[in-house]
């Protein structure tokens, strides 16, 4: 195992602590000396637009970040990515989501077999089972053609597929839905089925292990929707026979582990697999993408993919001074560990794009949420920001108060798209264009601010002066697009996976394992017969969650 380099140890980050100490955040005088500022740090990567000329830097700094990247050989770290090497240390395992959309005909042998080959094949599979469902040949029990695909999984085995589906809604086949039960909240799987009709709905069990607790519960809760609602229509009868030729036609799974897909009741033949270097938040261009595929057709799944494969050209082949993924990951780091911002919000203007923040959230802080690193050392430094966001013009009216006048500095990636879905009228008036309006307003304000001098030249009595002045100079990214294409989607996701990448490689962590989340769970099974009535289990728990447990109880009525 190679050994992280300390960032903090390199020329590079002693020359951006000088160049911190001497910055002086000016935006407004940045652009007014330099008329091709915005022009100088803007960049096209694939089909994005990446303006970074509202953020805090200048030539020196950028080249300073780049040359960090050098330092921490990024580069050499980037290739041991692409080419299979077992970079996921703790779990001993490549990382090759970038495989899952390399070129049909391309090829990459891994620990002895070609992946971009396998990919293929399970690609020609998904695309098969999308072809059917879409043209009605896929039947359910009754013979019925099916109306809505039920994906049931949880973090990279939902946020994924259900941010693709709700950014690409446009592309969806009419008279075709798909809804997304992830929470083992019951309220999450009745809600979603509530109006359903077992007939025409397919189930589409998706989970890398195959032992989440969370999608196993829900899949079983689903099967037994579906066989109560087929025998109340008196569609089959409860024999054994009947549920199995009914869980055939309404389920189908996707996993790395296709021996308990097989335990679980569903057929291999209609099981869809993948493989342990693809880690769950990397998966959606995988057949964990098989729900966004039956919805958008093959033609559009490729197109997707055919973006993130753009990404990752982008990301492998730009000189670092060019390359996007690169100088927004540096970017970052920039911030959280020079400026110490803490969090970073991303805010699409398309509302297509609603759960792109949430999808975010687990490929970064799942990622980067790391004290360790890769070689079990502690970090030299802070690492991962909190995510977070919400599309405009909503988090104008909600949030935006305190990116620009509150006392943290929240760099921001603004997100847009020329040609909207749906280019409405009121009036006269171009609605998308207001919308972008405030785009490029926002992104203005932030940067530009106001001076008290602007404020009382409009007659703002004295007192109230401070309160109406912006500072300015926080910091943005501005991302845009010809149109939220199948192809720029998958542009964005790679684009930010790529980020997230150089954030863990400048700070040394194994950004594709997730320990993190493993005690929570533990405990919850411990604590599982408490919760049910055990008093023995109850008694050895801690006081407070005596105390929760007990209220539970004591109040639970139904
Ligand atoms: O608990 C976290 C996690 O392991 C994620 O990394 C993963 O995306 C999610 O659970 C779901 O896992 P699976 O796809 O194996 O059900």
């Amino acid at each position: 195992m190679t050994t992280p380099v300390d960032p903090t140890g390199t020329a590079a980050w002693s020359q951006l602590s000088r160049l911190y100490e001497a910055y002086k955040p000016d935006l407004r005088g940045a652009f007014a000396a330099d008329p091709q500022r915005a022009e100088k740090f803007s960049f096209q990567a694939a089909d994005l637009y990446v303006d970074l000329s509202k953020n805090l830097i200048d030539a020196d700094i950028l080249a300073a970040l780049t040359e960090l990247a050098e330092q921490v050989d990024l580069a050499s770290r980037r290739d041991a990515m692409y080419s299979g090497d077992h970079i996921n240390v703790t779990e001993d395992r490549a990382v090759l989501h970038t495989a899952l959309r390399r070129p049909k005909g391309d090829s990459l042998v891994v620990d002895g077999e070609d992946v971009v080959a396998q990919v293929h094949e399970v690609l020609e599979q998904v695309y098969a089972f999308s072809d059917k469902v879409r043209s009605g040949e896929w039947v359910g029990v009754t013979g019925k053609p099916i109306a809505t695909v039920v994906n049931i999984g949880i973090g990279g085995s939902d946020l994924g597929p259900v941010m693709v589906y709700e950014a690409l809604k446009p592309y969806v086949k009419d008279g075709l839905e798909c809804r997304f039960v992830s929470n083992i909240d019951p309220s999450d799987v009745a809600e979603k089925t509530a109006d359903l009709d077992p007939e025409t709905t397919l189930f589409i069990v998706a989970s890398k292990t195959f032992t989440t607790l969370e999608t196993l519960t829900n899949a079983r809760l689903a099967r037994e929707w579906l066989w109560s609602g087929l025998i109340r229509a008196g569609a089959i009868t409860d024999a054994e026979a009947d549920k199995t030729a009914a869980v055939a036609k309404h389920f189908v799974a996707v996993s790395t582990a296709l021996d308990r897909v097989a335990a679980f009741g569903i057929d291999p033949v209609n099981a869809f697999g993948f493989w342990n270097w693809v880690g769950g938040r990397y998966s959606v261009g995988s057949a964990v993408g098989t729900s966004v595929c039956v919805a958008i057709g093959k033609e559009n799944f490729a197109d997707f993919l055919a973006g993130l494969h753009a990404m990752d050209r982008h990301f492998a082949e730009a000189p670092f001074a060019e390359n996007v993924p690169v100088l927004m990951g540096l970017l970052n780091i920039w911030y959280v560990n020079f400026f110490n911002a803490a969090s970073h919000a991303v805010l699409p203007y398309a509302q297509y794009l609603h759960r792109f923040a949430a999808y975010l959230q687990q490929l970064t802080m799942e990622s980067n949420g790391k004290g360790v690193r890769y070689d079990g050392t502690p970090v030299t430094t802070k690492t991962g920001e909190v995510f977070w966001g919400e599309p405009g013009t909503n988090g104008q009216h909600a949030f935006y108060q305190l990116i620009h006048q509150g006392t943290q500095l929240i760099p921001a990636d603004f997100v847009a798209v020329a040609n909207p879905a749906h280019p409405l009228k009121d009036g006269d008036v171009d609605v998308h264009e207001l919308f972008l309006a405030n785009f490029f307003a926002q992104t203005a304000a932030l940067a530009f601010g106001k001076t008290a001098a602007e404020v009382r030249a409009e007659g703002t009595a004295e007192a109230i002066v401070p309160a109406r002045v912006f500072e300015g100079n926080k910091p943005t990214t501005s991302i845009m697009a010809p149109e939220l294409t199948p192809s720029v989607v998958g542009q964005l996701i790679a684009l930010y996976e790529h980020i997230t990448f150089v954030q863990g490689v400048v700070w040394g962590l194994d950004s594709f394992d997730q320990w993190g989340v493993e005690l929570g769970k533990q405990l919850a099974m411990q604590i599982a017969p408490a919760v049910a009535g055990d008093t023995e289990v109850l008694k050895n728990q801690d006081a407070s969650t005596q105390a929760l447990v007990t209220y539970y109880r004591d109040h639970r009525s139904v």
